[in-house]
């Protein structure tokens, strides 16, 4: 089983995006949770057309009685088969989050190990305690980066904190890239990690997000739901070769 956390140090890269569409594709390698723990800011819910929850991580934090029912369970239709992917959401609530104790986050995840095949973590930017706790709870940290370069240092001292914590990052995953090959190389040599996704910028991505349905799911076969499997198949330790391509082959799709 693995804890992988999803994170970055600038925020809006794509870390939901990438988190929802990975544990979806997860759930047909085996069980898998996802967990939001961006909590200023939650908004896993509604990438998976979940309403706002109403028990959510922010009352499993304060009591771990209500961990069961923060559980929530979504049913995934592909086109061959249906899966079940379980969720624990955070919720938008500004008064909970003055009495939040994030430390109990790593015991939470500690409980639920035995449980799940994977569970995927949906960590906050930066380097606050949203993200730092989870990203120590964590067996494997993937940072979203997209190709330009204050994306790419930023996430450079994640992996530097995240080296000093004794956390394993394990790659960086590229999104929203149209064919900037030599972003790549940079990020690699930056970051000093593998390049382990790269995920193109597609209108689809918006789309699927205002249906509640992740693009994988709703559109498996498109080019942008292609690049997400090579990417849940090289986090699940396949052998699959993931190399950036230029511009015109983003551009002819
Ligand atoms: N590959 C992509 N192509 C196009 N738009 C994307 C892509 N990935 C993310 N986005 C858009 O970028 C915005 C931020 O993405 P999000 O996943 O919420 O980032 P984060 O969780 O890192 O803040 C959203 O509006 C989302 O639809
Ligand atoms: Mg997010």
């Amino acid at each position: 089983m693995a804890v992988i956390a999803i994170c970055s140090g600038k925020g809006g890269v794509g870390k939901t995006t990438i988190s929802a569409n990975l544990a979806s594709l997860l759930t047909l390698y085996g069980s898998t949770l996802l967990i939001d723990s961006d909590i200023a800011l939650p908004n896993l819910h509604t990438f998976l057309g979940l309403d706002d929850p109403f028990i959510s991580l922010l009352d499993v934090l304060k009591d771990e009685s209500y961990l069961n029912e923060a559980i929530y369970r979504v049913k995934l239709r592909f086109r061959l088969n249906v899966k079940e992917l379980d969720v624990l959401p955070a919720s938008t609530s500004v008064k909970a989050l003055e009495e939040i104790d994030m430390n109990k986050f790593k015991n939470i995840v500690e409980g639920l190990r035995n449980r799940y095949d994977y569970i995927v973590i949906d960590v906050a930017a930066g380097l606050g305690k949203y993200a730092l706790i989870p990203i120590v709870s964590s067996d494997d940290v993937y940072l979203v980066v997209n190709p330009e370069k204050a994306s790419i240092l930023d996430s450079q001292k994640v992996k530097k904190i995240a080296d000093i914590s004794g956390v394993r990052v394990k790659g960086i995953i590229m999104n929203r890239y149209k064919g900037e090959k030599k972003m790549v190389e940079y990020a690699e040599n930056a970051i000093g990690a593998e390049i382990v996704g790269i995920i193109r910028d597609s209108n689809l991505v918006r789309k699927c997000w205002e249906e509640g349905v992740p693009v994988v799911v709703k559109k498996p076969q498109s080019n942008i739901a292609k690049e997400f499997f090579n990417l849940t198949r090289k986090i699940v330790g396949e052998d699959v070769e993931i190399k950036p391509y230029g511009k015109l082959r983003y551009l002819l799709g």
